[in-house]
């Protein structure tokens, strides 16, 4: 690509770095569903991902700062448009800060086995999907490629990066989280939990959210009127692909050694649907008229 320079490449994104410094992030159609990336892309995923994180950041701006410079920038090629963000290069913060309003996933893991998550206690008797008292801050340390984030305390951050940095980056985490679940609430979505990336353009300057915010791929999206605690929840974007991957009609067995099939073309549709209503929903804007789709 003239006048690029790819830097990295993680399981769904690519980032290049541009001649005069800036930073470009682009986002691809891949799945990744079991911690599989799956053999399917599903169409204009890539560009639902970009366009959600958009339209976060502008609605976000007074919460907090972001790197995003332009959705669409000249040094963005016809082939990534619509995908790709040219953004702020950011000193980043190795931290995958984590808020969580609803138990799931790893949260709900820690917490059958510790009663806790992160180091935060938490009431006895909770259930999948229920509510939390209050949200809380629960930190992830960054694993590479193919490993696993850990969950970590918040004392194990401020150890890392120091405690004036730990704190800003709860209270930083929290407000945000705030502000995104009120929005999401509204429209009839439970924001569950989310992660983000901080970083700074200088050592002493204030914290810069970076990366994508409130994805599918870094959130739980919840439809609201179908939570119900103590079942997983359906969620706004994979569900049909983890029903199918674990349905017989897969053939695919999650704790063998094999990679999951190639998605049936329905599934597929299903998803790309789903995966437009959640951003049509939340954004109350119409995903035909995003760049890239002509
Ligand atoms: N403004 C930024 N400046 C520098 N690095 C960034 C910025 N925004 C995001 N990043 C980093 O870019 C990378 C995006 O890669 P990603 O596709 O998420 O893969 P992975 O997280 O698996 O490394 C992450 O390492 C993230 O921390
Ligand atoms: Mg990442």
């Amino acid at each position: 690509m003239d006048g690029l320079t790819h830097v990295h490449s993680g399981k769904v994104r690519d980032l290049y770095r541009t001649d005069d410094g800036r930073l470009v992030m682009v986002a691809s159609d891949r799945i990744s569903a079991f911690d599989h990336v799956l053999a399917s892309p599903i169409a204009d995923k890539g560009r639902i991902l970009t366009a959600m994180s958009v339209w976060w950041f502008a609605t976000l701006a007074d919460v907090v700062p972001n790197h995003l410079i332009s959705a669409d920038d000249p040094v963005i090629p016809a082939a990534w448009r619509g995908r790709a963000l040219v953004c702020r290069p950011l000193q980043m913060i190795p931290v995958e800060a984590v808020a969580r309003g609803y138990l799931a996933g790893s949260g709900l893991l820690d917490y059958r086995a510790t009663g806790e998550i992160c180091g935060v206690a938490l009431p006895p008797g909770l259930v999948d999907g229920d509510r939390l008292p209050a949200p809380v801050f629960t930190p992830a340390s960054k694993a590479d490629l193919g490993e696993h984030d850990e969950n970590v305390s918040y004392a194990t951050v401020a150890a890392q990066v120091g405690e004036a940095t730990a704190s800003q980056l709860r209270d930083t985490t929290l407000a945000i989280y705030a502000a995104a679940s009120d929005i999401a609430r509204d429209r009839g979505v439970i924001l569950a939990d989310t992660k983000f990336e901080f970083g700074r353009t200088s050592p002493d300057g204030p914290l810069v959210l970076g990366d994508e915010v409130l994805t599918p791929d870094s959130s739980r999206f919840w439809p609201a009127d179908e939570w119900e605690p103590g079942r997983p929840q359906a969620s706004f974007d994979k569900q049909f692909v983890r029903n199918w991957l674990l349905s017989p009609a897969s053939g695919w067995d999650r704790n063998g050694t094999e990679a999951p099939p190639p998605l049936p073309d329905d599934v597929v549709a299903a998803t790309r649907d789903r995966y437009v209503q959640a951003y049509e929903r939340l954004t109350g804007l119409s995903f035909a008229d995003w760049p890239g789709g002509e």
